[in-house]
């Protein structure tokens, strides 16, 4: 762990470790402030590096830039040796912060190699290395399999608890829609939120969002057509054909409600998350990208056995277009080959991915 080694070779007065209030290149943090300094605090516990948590980014209340937080403490601590630890995977990107120059008058660069980075110093900027080389872990990467379900090894155990006892990165989501499901039903909602992780992260698309959406997405699978109707008609949720889907295939009608309770007992609040639940079963002719992800995530999902799954699950990985497309096919030359009514939506959307 990049934390222990700089501790180790630097043997510092003090250490700080700052968790961001938000960071100004990547979205809003889904986990709390409190709970990301807690588990930050765990790990450095966990790898016996006394260290404290800065509070400056919360205290100040707005998005805080790499200088500002350097400028402050090296007006607190004059005299002092700053040292700013980062891994070499953000060295690429260092001239793209805001005010380098201002952040190497601050405090020297104490950068930590990851496989796969560069080994010296970008852009020219001045750094000092760490002995060593650190295993490549991204956070990104460490939440997205968080999302999944995983708790990767690179997570400290103290850590691991907090993550489980607090229900973190989608832990109280999981709960809460598998204790409404059967254990078929359960089973079949975690493989889709683990292909639909994959194929966001592939992409290096929001690998929540994605997870979120295949949680949600059959969460009204279970209810009665009759109930189902009703919640459709009750609350307007404009299903095209109603009356004709009522008749015909009713079962159809999960797709709206599970995005319709999705916001009304889960919180989910996300439009883009709630559309791409809707959109699930018969698409829409002009999906987004997480749309396509949960339409071929739910259909090739690891549970499914039918002929051509396995190949719809690796192409989704490598062209989410083409997948979706097929996937389309697919189901719409199977409700035919059984004699099935097919939906006109789901029509539409087949016409269109293969146009
Ligand atoms: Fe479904
Ligand atoms: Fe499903």
């Amino acid at each position: 762990m990049l934390l222990a080694a700089a501790a180790r070779q630097l043997r510092p007065h003090r250490t700080l470790l700052l968790p961001a209030l938000r960071s100004p290149l990547k979205e809003e943090p889904a986990e709390s402030f409190s709970d990301r300094a807690d588990m930050l605090r765990a790990c450095a516990a966990d790898a016996r590096v006394p260290a404290g948590i800065s509070l400056f980014e919360k205290r100040r209340g707005v998005t805080t830039y790499t200088w500002q937080a350097l400028l402050h403490f090296r007006g607190l601590y004059p005299a002092a040796e700053i040292y700013f630890l980062m891994g070499s995977d953000c060295l690429p990107g260092f001239g793209r912060w805001r005010r380098p120059d201002s952040i190497l008058s601050s405090a020297r660069l104490l950068v930590g190699r990851r496989k796969g980075f560069p080994a010296g110093p970008a852009g020219g900027y001045p750094a000092v290395f760490l002995k060593g080389v650190f295993p490549e872990v991204s956070s990104t990467g460490l939440r997205a399999a968080l999302y999944r379900g995983d708790v990767p090894r690179e997570v400290p155990p103290a850590a691991a608890r907090i993550i489980k006892e607090r229900g973190l990165y989608l832990g109280r989501l999981r709960e809460r829609v598998l204790s409404r499901l059967g254990p078929g039903r359960a089973a079949h909602t975690l493989a889709c939120a683990r292909l639909a992780c994959d194929i966001a992260a592939s992409r290096g698309s929001d690998a929540r969002a994605a997870a979120v959406a295949a949680l949600v997405h059959d969460y009204a699978k279970e209810l009665d057509p009759r109930r189902l109707e009703k919640i459709c008609r009750s609350a307007g949720l404009g299903v095209p054909s109603l009356e004709e889907t009522v008749r015909r295939a009713p079962q159809l009608l999960h797709s709206w409600v599970s995005a319709h309770l999705a916001r009304a007992e889960l919180g989910v609040e996300d439009p883009r998350v709630l559309r791409a639940a809707a959109r699930h079963t018969l698409g829409h002719p002009s999906m987004s990208e997480l749309d396509k992800t949960i339409f071929v995530a739910d259909l090739a999902a690891p549970d499914r056995t039918f002929p051509g799954a396995a190949r719809l699950r690796r192409l989704a990985l490598r062209d989410l277009d083409a997948a979706a497309a097929l996937g389309a096919r697919m189901k719409t030359e199977w409700l035919r080959r059984s004699g099935r009514w097919i939906h006109p939506l789901g029509l539409e959307t087949c016409l269109k991915l293969n146009s």
